[in-house]
């Protein structure tokens, strides 16, 4: 994989073969889960958390800076996250806050923080039981891929990764990660590691295309990362985060964007045959019918993309050019709960 730099951001991503190939002239912490913690050097002052969104709390954090004041960090030493987006953005934000920011290094050890929450300079945490209520803007001066960690990842957890890639060839103008999944679908989920590498380097070049021209999100540009999402979290808190993985989620939702997109004319129809092919070749339920409206709608209610207290979803106009708009219940409703809007016999055919 080609390294790539994201000046807005100053950070960069590189491929390594083992952590312990990185060099650290300073003193240092290392952050990982009990699922990543193999990925870690030996011989480096480490931290193990809980692993898993329950992990995400400001009580984690307390234990990270506690462990940093034990090991005599100074500001110019570095906060190392080793794991998922769980590990690295609660890393990340405690080396945003410790002695007002300190030197941070990520390693991503699953598909999803490869692709998305390593790269970008959120962090977060949950707090009163509100996903990433409280965070910062931080990014890692350098994230550190190694893709043998991606070997041991359960398929439910590459699944969640992959339904960011897909959304990533949507969002973009140019084919070639659109190409580049239909061509190595096979060899992708058999976990070929020369492919993954390529295909998280065309993923993660989408990605970074939108930070550059948004880094804080304020110019309403990186909110097309979002598409999905609305849809994903109502379906998320209906299966009580259980049923469905947050990338299987996402595919769902970008499903029923793209319906409800082809049903309010903004959509072209051909579009949105040409992706949901793609979200089914890759195996996703994207089909699935939600019983329970009522608990739906209360959790778009609160969603937090809401803009004049308006929940606003991402639809797509053509491949890379999407506009935000709230819509009502009724399209909404025939959009999750029936097959009003369904593309399944167009993308059958
Ligand atoms: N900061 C951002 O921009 C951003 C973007 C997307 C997601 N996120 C955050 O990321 C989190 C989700 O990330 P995730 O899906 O990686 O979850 P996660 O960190 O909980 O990891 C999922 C599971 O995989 C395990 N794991 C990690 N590496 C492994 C490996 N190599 N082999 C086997 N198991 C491994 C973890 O221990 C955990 O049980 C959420 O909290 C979300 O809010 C942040």
């Amino acid at each position: 994989m080609k390294s790539i730099r994201c000046d807005v951001l100053n950070s960069s991503v590189e491929k390594v073969d083992s952590l312990s190939d990185i060099k650290i002239d300073k003193n240092s912490i290392w952050v990982c889960d009990e699922n990543s913690e193999k990925y870690v050097p030996c011989n480096v002052n480490k931290i193990v958390l809980p692993s898993g969104e329950v992990g995400k709390t400001y009580h984690s954090v307390g234990k990270i800076i506690e462990f940093a004041i034990k090991n005599n960090l100074g500001r110019d030493d570095y906060f190392i996250g080793v794991g998922g987006g769980v590990i690295c953005d609660i890393t990340a934000f405690s080396a945003s806050i410790y002695m007002r920011g300190t030197n941070l290094i990520l390693a991503p050890t699953t598909l999803l923080a490869m692709v998305d929450a390593s790269l970008g300079g959120k962090t977060a945490i949950d707090l009163y039981d509100l996903k990433n209520l409280v965070g910062t803007f931080y990014p890692a001066q350098k994230i550190y891929l190694n893709f043998n960690s991606l070997k041991s990842l359960s398929d439910k957890e590459f699944h969640n990764g992959l339904g960011e890639i897909l959304k990533h060839s949507l969002l973009s103008i140019e084919q070639t990660l659109y190409l580049f999944l239909i061509k190595n679908k096979d060899k992708i989920l058999n976990r070929d590691t020369k492919i993954l590498e390529e295909v998280v380097y065309l993923s993660l070049l989408v990605k970074k295309e939108f930070i550059e021209n948004d880094p804080t999100e304020n110019r309403e540009i990186r909110q097309a990362l979002n598409l999905g999402h609305t849809f994903a979290h109502g379906l998320e808190i209906v299966g009580k985060f259980n049923t469905f993985s947050h990338g299987e989620a996402v595919v769902w939702g970008m499903m029923r964007a793209l319906e409800v997109g082809v049903a309010l004319k903004i959509t072209p129809l051909e579009l949105a045959v040409k992706f949901g092919k793609l979200l089914k070749m890759y195996n996703y339920n994207v089909d699935y019918l939600i019983e329970d409206k009522e608990t739906f709608f209360e959790t778009i209610r609160h969603d937090k993309k809401k803009r004049s207290g308006e929940t606003l979803f991402v639809l797509v106009k053509a491949q890379g050019e999407i506009v935000q708009k709230p819509l009502d219940q009724q399209t909404i409703s025939d959009a999750i709960a029936s097959q009003k809007f369904s593309l399944a016999a167009q993308i059958s055919s």
